[in-house]
C-alpha cells in the first residue's frame, strides 16, 4: 500500500521541500536530515516513524520555526517559515507545564499572552478541561496530578491556543499503555471535530497506525523519506482495530522497514 507521490496539492498546509539540516558543533558537523520532502494536507494526521536519532525532532523544530533548514524550504501554505510560527502548537514528550501555575492557569497561559479577554479565556479553558475529563482539577497544581493527567493538561494547553497545526513530539511516550490508548482516542476525537492538521512523531507503530491518515517511515540518520503509507483503516479506530488483518499487515510491513533502519543506525 505504498503511496503514490501526488506532487503538489493546492490543499497542502505544510510543504517541506528538499530540506537538509546540518548541525555544527565542537565535535564536528552532524547531518541530521537530508533531502527530506513531505506535503501535509489540511486536516490530515501524518506521523513520522524512524529510529532514534534519525532527525524526527529536527524536522518538527523546522516546521515550528525554532530552527532553520541548512538548505531547502519549509512552507506554511505558500509562505516560507522563517520565524517561530504562531499557527503551530507544539506538544512535547515531557509535559512542559509551569509547576507554579494551576491546571486552569496553565491552560489559559497562551490565550492570556495573546490578549484574549478574561471571560472568554475562562470559558474556553473550562471547555478544554472538561473535554479531556479534568473537571474538578482546575485548581490543582501539576505536581498533584498523575503523568496521564499532566499530559492531558499539556494537550489542553496546546489546544487552547487553537493552532491550525498541532506538532506532537512523542507526547504519549511516557504514559502507561492504557492511559496512552485513551489519550490517542481523545486526540483523534478532538482533531476530528476541529479539523486541525497534525504532524506527529512516535516510536510506536501501533500508535502511528491508530492515529494517522499517512505514515512516513524515515531512514537512519541523515533522515530521508524511506517510504510513505496511506492508512485507509476505517474510523472510528477503537483499540480492537489493532487485531484486524489489515492493521497487522500494515504493521508488519512498516516494522520491516523500520527494523532495517534501526539495524543500520546500530551498524549491526
Ligand atoms: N542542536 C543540535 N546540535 C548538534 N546536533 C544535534 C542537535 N540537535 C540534534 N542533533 C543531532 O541530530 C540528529 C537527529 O536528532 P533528532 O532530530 O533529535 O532525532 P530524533 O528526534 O529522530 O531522535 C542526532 O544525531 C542528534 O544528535
Ligand atoms: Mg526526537
Amino acid at each position: 500500500m505504498a503511496e503514490k507521490d501526488t506532487g503538489h496539492m493546492s490543499s497542502s498546509i505544510i510543504r517541506i521541500e528538499d530540506v537538509t539540516k546540518v548541525f555544527h558543533s565542537r565535535k564536528g558537523n552532524v547531518e541530521a536530515v537530508r533531502g527530506f520532502s513531505l506535503d501535509v494536507h489540511k486536516g490530515e494526521v501524518v506521523t513520522l516513524v524512524g529510529s532514534s536519532g534519525c532527525g524526527k525532532t529536527t524536522i518538527l523544530n523546522m516546521v515550528a520555526g525554532f530552527i532553520r533548514p541548512t538548505s531547502g524550504t519549509v512552507f506554511l501554505e505558500d509562505s516560507p517559515i522563517n520565524k517561530i510560527e504562531p499557527r503551530c502548537g507544539m506538544i512535547f514528550q515531557s509535559y512542559a507545564l509551569f509547576p507554579w501555575l494551576t491546571v486552569k492557569e496553565n491552560v489559559e497561559f497562551g490565550p492570556r499572552i495573546n490578549g484574549i479577554p478574561g471571560i472568554k479565556r475562562n470559558d474556553e479553558a473550562g471547555r478544554y478541561i472538561d473535554m479531556v475529563g479534568l473537571e474538578g482539577f482546575e485548581d490543582s497544581y501539576p505536581g498533584e496530578l498523575s503523568g496521564g493527567m499532566r499530559q492531558r493538561v499539556a494537550l489542553c494547553r496546546a489546544l487552547a491556543n487553537e493552532p491550525d497545526i498541532l506538532l506532537c513530539d512523542e507526547p504519549f511516550a511516557a504514559l502507561d499503555a492504557m492511559t496512552r490508548q485513551v489519550m490517542q482516542q481523545e486526540l483523534l476525537q478532538i482533531v476530528g471535530r476541529s479539523g486541525q492538521t497534525v504532524l506527529f512523531i512516535t516510536h510506536s507503530i501501533d500508535e502511528a497506525l491508530v492515529l494517522s491518515d499517512r505514515v512516513v517511515v524515515m531512514s537512519a540518520r541523515p533522515g530521508q523519506v524511506k517510504d510513505k503509507f496511506k492508512i485507509d483503516l476505517p474510523h472510528p479506530r477503537k483499540v480492537d482495530i489493532q487485531l484486524t488483518d489489515d492493521f497487522l499487515a500494515l504493521k508488519r510491513n512498516i516494522w520491516d522497514l523500520v527494523e532495517e533502519e534501526v539495524r543500520a543506525s546500530m551498524k549491526i
